[in-house]
């Protein structure tokens, strides 16, 4: 009795124990998983409260797709330094400001246990200038990025998946040079997934933009604005008829949208929803239709409707400008708005047939019904899904305002300043260097004459390849015609737009 006594208690106290360790262990795996959930499910960027930190650092979303964590963005031009032109990511024209360690362009967020980095809008939409060759680049935002290679970036993205030093091990030893702080968790993800799969999705990237290989590089402050669209929609590219396969664009200045609501714009007017083309635009930055954050784009699309561009710091000859008005409001005026505050005119905003304006035709021919059609399936399901593109058939005359921080000109870039811009095309440079941000105040534009600057290689623009031509936006009517005296006083007046 005593012995059952004995082990009926003792059994008692056993399964108390049991049930304490089997609480136990269920409590340490609930915080676990928690922990994991939390760790893992979190999906937050780094916000800022000023619009202008939002535009040039805040999320549009991309890193959803495309993010890297930020310590293989940080490794990569150390370990892969041979591929660079220069020195780091700056010597492909990411534009750096003191106190970040991220290039303007550049958004971080939380995601999937990381901080991962990718793109937004700044990076094509904000650009420097330098007042003499020792100032220090003056940042802007909404101006084209004027010395930012995306081409060559993207390359140097598909270079280094395809290189076998792109390993883990070599990767783990250079972050632990250069200072990386990795929990042993990180370490290990890195080690057994992240690397393996960056290089995957680098490769597969590479595939999928083969096509890039057979166009002529685009060269800083241009991007090929529809083609990597016709790759995202599985568009068989070398069937492609070769007419449509360039279609390289200068970047635009993207100030005082709220005035250009219900313009046909982009650079072939192929659509009138401002709206829309900041949509559009998003997918260019790598967001997708699921992966979007709206929340803050909208900060963005609400800042840009009245953002506007600084005034011309230079001295203006205001003699001179004032006699170049009225040879604006005959010429100009109709197509480009009364000025650079006042947009109104008979065919601002509407699309000039390409017979007449004959500009380089590739961007125009790139942009075709094909596409059109599988673009207004996107976003298709949501409020949002796009419905406002069309074919054009010419480019959209466009308001002038900030006119000076615009070169080079002409939707291409192919004519380096307004002054040359005036000339009959015959007498415009026929090769150039685009990258520089040093401001030339006499011609309206930037310098275009040197071929390198402390050791950065500016980029030679031949207006002899495919989608580069310099004609067109010439004759009586575009003011080639006009006298020497005219065509200053016409650039004189230009200053204040
Ligand atoms: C990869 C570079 C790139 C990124 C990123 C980018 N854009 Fe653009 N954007 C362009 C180019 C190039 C055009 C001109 C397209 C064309 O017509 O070929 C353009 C056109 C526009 C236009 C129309 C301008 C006009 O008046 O015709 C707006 C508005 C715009 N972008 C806003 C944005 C916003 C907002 C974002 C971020 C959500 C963004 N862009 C991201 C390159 C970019
Ligand atoms: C018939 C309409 C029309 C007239 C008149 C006209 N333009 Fe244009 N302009 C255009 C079109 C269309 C484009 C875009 C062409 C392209 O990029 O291929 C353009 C482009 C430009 C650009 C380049 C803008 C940029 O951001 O790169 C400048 C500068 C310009 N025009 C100035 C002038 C000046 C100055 C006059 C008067 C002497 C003038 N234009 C007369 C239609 C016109």
């Amino acid at each position: 009795m005593a012995k059952k006594t004995f082990f009926a208690s003792s059994v008692a106290a056993g399964g108390k124990t049991c049930t304490r360790v089997l609480l136990g262990f269920a409590l340490i795996f609930i915080l676990i998983a928690v922990y994991l959930i939390v760790h893992f499910m979190r999906d937050k960027p780094v916000d800022y409260a000023d619009p202008i930190e939002h535009f040039k650092y805040g999320s549009v979303g991309s890193e959803h797709e495309f993010g890297i964590p930020y310590w293989l963005w940080k490794v990569l031009p150390e370990l892969f330094a041979d591929k660079l032109p220069g020195k780091g990511y700056a010597s492909l024209g990411f534009v750096f400001e003191d106190g970040h360690d991220l290039p303007v362009g550049m958004s971080k967020r939380r995601y999937r246990g990381f901080d991962v980095v990718w793109l937004n809008c700044a990076f094509c939409h904000t650009g420097t200038v330098r007042d003499t060759p020792d100032a220090k680049p003056r940042v802007i935002v909404g101006m084209p990025a004027n010395t930012f290679d995306f081409h060559a970036f993207t390359r140097f993205f598909m270079s280094v998946g395809m290189d076998p030093r792109f390993t883990p091990q070599r990767v783990l030893l250079e972050m632990d040079r250069i200072g990386a702080k990795l929990s042993w968790m990180d370490r290990a993800l890195m080690r057994y997934y992240i690397i393996y799969f960056a290089r995957e999705r680098m490769l597969s990237l590479k595939g999928r933009l083969a096509f890039l290989d057979q166009q002529p590089p685009w060269g800083p402050g241009r991007v090929d604005t529809f083609n990597p669209l016709k790759a995202y929609f599985n568009f068989p590219m070398d069937k492609l008829p070769a007419r449509e396969l360039i279609g390289t664009a200068d970047f635009p200045s993207i100030w005082n949208l709220r005035q250009r609501e219900g313009m046909q714009l982009h650079w072939d007017g192929n659509n009138t929803s401002l709206e829309e083309r900041n949509k559009s635009a998003a997918l260019g930055a790598g967001v997708t239709p699921p992966t979007i954050d709206r929340v803050r784009i909208k900060r963005i699309e609400d800042w840009l409707l009245d953002s506007k561009p600084p005034a011309y710091p230079y001295p203006i000859d205001q003699q001179l400008a004032a006699a170049g008005k009225p040879i604006y409001m005959e010429y100009c005026a109709s197509c480009h708005g009364v000025d650079g505050q006042n947009f109104s005119g008979e065919y601002v905003g509407k699309v000039e047939p390409i017979e007449k304006i004959g500009t380089d035709r590739h961007r125009l021919d790139s942009y075709t019904l094909a596409v059109n059609a599988n673009q207004n399936t996107l976003y298709a399901g949501y409020p949002w899904r796009f419905k406002n593109f069309r074919k054009t058939f010419g480019y959209a005359n466009m308001p002038l305002d900030g006119l000076w921080l615009r070169a080079p000109y002409l939707h291409n870039g192919s004519v380096p300043t307004l002054r040359d811009l005036l000339e009959p095309s015959a007498q415009r440079p026929k090769t150039f260097y685009r990258g520089n941000d040093l401001y030339d105040p006499k011609h309206m534009g930037f310098i275009s004459d040197v071929p390198a600057e402390n050791g950065r290689n500016y980029f030679r623009f031949d207006t002899t390849v495919a989608g580069n031509s310099n004609r067109g936006h010439e004759g009586a009517r575009y003011g080639t015609g006009l006298s020497i005296q005219q065509k200053n006083a016409l650039v004189e007046y230009l200053k204040t737009f």
